[in-house]
């Protein structure tokens, strides 16, 4: 069942386990909406233990989840949030936050791309019949670029957010591929933070799902939100079972992508004309340029498809790659020859 193609456009791709197959066929089900699945329950358990946090509710995607934080933290319309200009939140979440939750957006559009105390201070409201009411802080981490945020970052900036009274969500979409190039549990990424989403979807190989994670009246508020998005589940533990997985079993794993990622990114350095930039690569995905004035991007990707293997075409200036649990490090050698192929054909 093994999919056909290898997939480096994203670890959104990665094909559920056998034992994640297993796991739905076997698993206890009930009606979630009723919290009569068990399986939920205990998926739900389980990853506010792993968060750090009191409670937490089961989502059919991150933009759902991020985007139920952002209504829960923001009950009222015409809230205004801080946020990264570049974050997932902003960016390929639909505008969903001026739609859903009514709020407007102060951007943080630092060259880097992280958001700091100075950025909250900066931005933030004062009382004034004239302006919108500051209503929440948005983090990211890891970032959608691949960066990682250090710790005194983040715990700075939800100091600043704290002092001025403001809550903070994290998107944690890949927060375990943070806390692994930090060095430190996920739940210490998040842990000044009020909520915290993640994935188990991506590079956990979940076929669904994520979580948001936080107090338990702030989690009995977003499952009330859930249920306005129409993401009320049934017997979603034929998911959350899955999920289960992902958090026992695959979370121990993914230090295999992160090395997979450098092994890449040293054997893109090695062909005619290709640089990756190596002190970019923080967790699975590495960023090369092609120097070459031939390298066509559309020609490339077509090249690669034509030989099994599914890439995007370039994203701004670089192009970008992604391992995950269904790349070996044959299957990196593999792209690496092809390359020196599509790259002999263009010279
Ligand atoms: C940082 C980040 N947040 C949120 C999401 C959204 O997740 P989903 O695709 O499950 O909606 C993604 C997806 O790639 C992401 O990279």
């Amino acid at each position: 069942m093994k999919n056909r193609y290898l997939d480096l456009r994203s670890d959104t791709v990665t094909q559920p386990t056998d034992e994640m197959r297993k796991a739905m066929f076997e698993a206890e089900v009930g009606d979630d909406v009723y919290r009569d699945d068990p399986t939920v329950n205990r998926l739900e358990e389980m990853a506010a233990a792993i968060m750090g946090k009191e409670a937490a509710l089961f989502m059919v995607s991150g933009t759902m989840a991020n985007q139920v934080a952002v209504m829960t933290h923001n009950e009222a319309y015409g809230n205004e949030i801080i946020v990264g200009a570049k974050s997932h939140i902003v960016h390929y979440e639909c505008g969903a936050p001026a739609r859903l939750a009514g709020v407007n957006f102060a951007l943080v559009d630092n060259p880097n791309t992280f958001l700091y105390a100075a950025d909250v201070r900066r931005l933030f409201r004062p009382l004034d019949p004239h302006f919108p009411k500051t209503g929440l802080v948005c983090l990211e981490n890891a970032l959608c670029n691949g960066d990682v945020v250090p710790l005194d970052v983040i715990d700075e900036t939800c100091l600043a957010a704290h002092e001025l009274g403001l809550p903070v969500h994290m998107d944690g979409a890949r927060i375990f591929n943070a806390a692994l190039a930090l060095g430190c549990d996920a739940k210490r990424v998040s842990q000044n933070c009020d909520s915290v989403s993640f994935c188990v979807s991506k590079g956990l190989c979940s076929p669904v799902g994520a979580l948001l994670c936080g107090s338990q009246s702030f989690i009995d508020r977003a499952r009330r939100m859930r249920k306005v998005v129409g993401g009320g589940m049934r017997q979603a533990g034929v998911l959350a079972a899955c999920g289960i997985v992902s958090l026992e079993v695959m979370t121990k794993r993914l230090h295999v992508d992160h090395e997979n990622a450098r092994y890449l990114g040293e054997q893109l350095n090695k062909l005619d004309g290709i640089s990756a930039n190596m002190d970019q690569i923080k967790i699975n995905m590495v960023f090369w340029k092609a120097a070459q004035p031939n390298f066509r991007s559309e020609e490339f990707v077509t090249f690669m498809l034509e030989h099994g293997v599914k890439v995007y075409g370039i994203l701004v200036d670089e192009y970008r790659f992604v391992t995950h649990n269904d790349v070996t490090r044959e299957d990196i050698d593999r792209v690496i020859s092809l390359m020196k192929e599509y790259i002999a054909s263009i010279s």
